[in-house]
């Protein structure tokens, strides 16, 4: 093609290369173009109801009709985001009388989702404090990107034992022993994603201890707050550690526990052990996200804040997440219960798993082979999202799988 001036037009982007699609994002494309009539999406982490479909929650359609009628302008948030979102996300967090609160000594910016949380919180922690972030193995597959994105160099602590399909706890403990001091150690609050293998309480103090000993930076990841045994319980690990004395980030995410995936909603909190740090903290992370996206979403937040402050709302919601919490654990104890009855593997390891995924110790091969053969989607991890799971899907999902064992 010949430009205005004469010269010949050469391609200034052939030199790009294609990217592979994202490990559980391009799932849903893949499924969407499956014209099979029997298919099953258990990959990506979306709550569907018992009719496999998704939904978004009573209490958020009730929320926005206020906020319909409410609502008188749309215009940007500021830097850190709407003040009571950050405010609830505190007490969500920390309990209402935490003594992070006392002190005055957490700082809390609004995020686009949990993503946005991470990537933030790589950003400020390779800036300033922490270049080496340890996350376990396995892990979220967008840990990685988020963290190398955001600066971070990223290495692995082993977590998961596939072998005994349970959490290797000794190893995971010998590992942070050896991790230099003052890196960033990534850990899931609760419903671990993709094994939903979880420390108990006693495993928590241990690393808490431990990490106050050894200098290492907790950053903890809590995108399932609920989906595990309650609101208030899922968060005990966080309140530990900042009862402890803990320095540590909190990237938190509204996706699941309010049904608002695609409103991006979530937080990144520092806590800090004066107020002074607090702050100084809050003007960087600020600085950090004028120049990234300038301010965050409204309206998401705009939704949990109005649920949060009215009791009946805030009433509603938590029921409405017990619904989802519970339908997830039947549907756990089902598919044990039927994978035990198929076959003479022991699933008795499934038991301890807690949350949206389940790792039923499937190869890369044999997911492959449930994709093309079967219809069932999930990432090569072998992960499955059991909230994709109903009553009507569960003995076909089983037999395909005894059928690749
Ligand atoms: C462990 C974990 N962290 C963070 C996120 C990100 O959440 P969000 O969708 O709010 O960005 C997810 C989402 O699947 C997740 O599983």
């Amino acid at each position: 093609m010949e430009l205005l001036s004469g010269t010949t037009m050469r391609d200034r982007f052939a030199t790009i290369p294609m990217y592979e699609d994202d490990p559980i994002l391009g799932l849903n494309e893949a499924f969407k173009q499956d014209t099979r009539e029997r298919k099953i999406n258990l990959g990506v982490g979306v709550y569907k109801t018992a009719d496999l479909t998704p939904s978004i929650l009573n209490c958020v359609k009730k929320a926005e009709a206020q906020l319909l009628n409410t609502e008188r302008e749309k215009e940007y948030l500021p830097i850190a985001g709407l003040p009571e979102y950050r405010l609830i996300t505190q007490k969500l967090l920390f309990g209402i009388d935490s003594s992070v609160f006392e002190d005055n000594r957490v700082f809390t910016v609004q995020t686009l989702g949990g993503s946005g949380s991470l990537r933030v919180g790589a950003e400020f922690l390779s800036q300033t404090i922490s270049q080496e972030i340890y996350v376990p193995t396995p892990t979220w597959s967008n840990h990685k990107g988020l963290f190398q994105g955001g600066g971070m160099t990223v290495k692995n602590y082993p977590y998961f034992n596939s072998e005994t399909h349970r959490l290797d706890f000794d190893r995971m403990i010998h590992a942070l022993e050896q991790i230099p001091s003052s890196s960033s150690v990534l850990l899931h609050v609760c419903c671990h994603n993709p094994t939903g293998v979880d420390l108990n309480m006693d495993q928590w103090k241990i690393v808490s201890e431990l990490m106050l000993d050894r200098g290492l930076l907790p950053f903890f990841d809590f995108a399932y707050q609920g989906f595990g045994t309650g609101i208030e319980e899922d968060a005990a690990p966080l309140r530990l550690f900042a009862d402890a004395g803990h320095q540590m980030l909190v990237a938190s995410s509204n996706s699941k526990n309010f049904g608002l995936y695609g409103e991006r909603v979530g937080a990144l909190s520092v806590v800090c052990s004066h107020s002074e740090s607090a702050t100084r903290c809050g003007s960087m992370l600020k600085t950090l996200i004028r120049s990234n996206y300038s301010s965050p979403s409204i309206h998401g937040a705009r939704i949990v804040s109005t649920i949060y402050q009215s009791d009946s709302l805030r009433n509603e919601w938590k029921v409405e997440l017990g619904t989802m919490r519970e339908r997830i654990k039947e549907m756990r104890k089902s598919l044990i219960a039927s994978l035990s009855a198929k076959c003479d593997h022991d699933y008795s390891f499934l038991e301890k798993q807690v949350g949206m995924f389940s790792f039923c110790g499937l190869n890369s091969e044999q997911v492959s082979r449930l994709q093309h053969e079967y219809g069932l989607y999930m990432p090569s991890s072998g992960r499955i999202n059991v909230a994709g799971l109903n009553q009507q899907s569960l003995e076909y999902v089983v037999e395909s799988i005894i059928a690749v064992l």
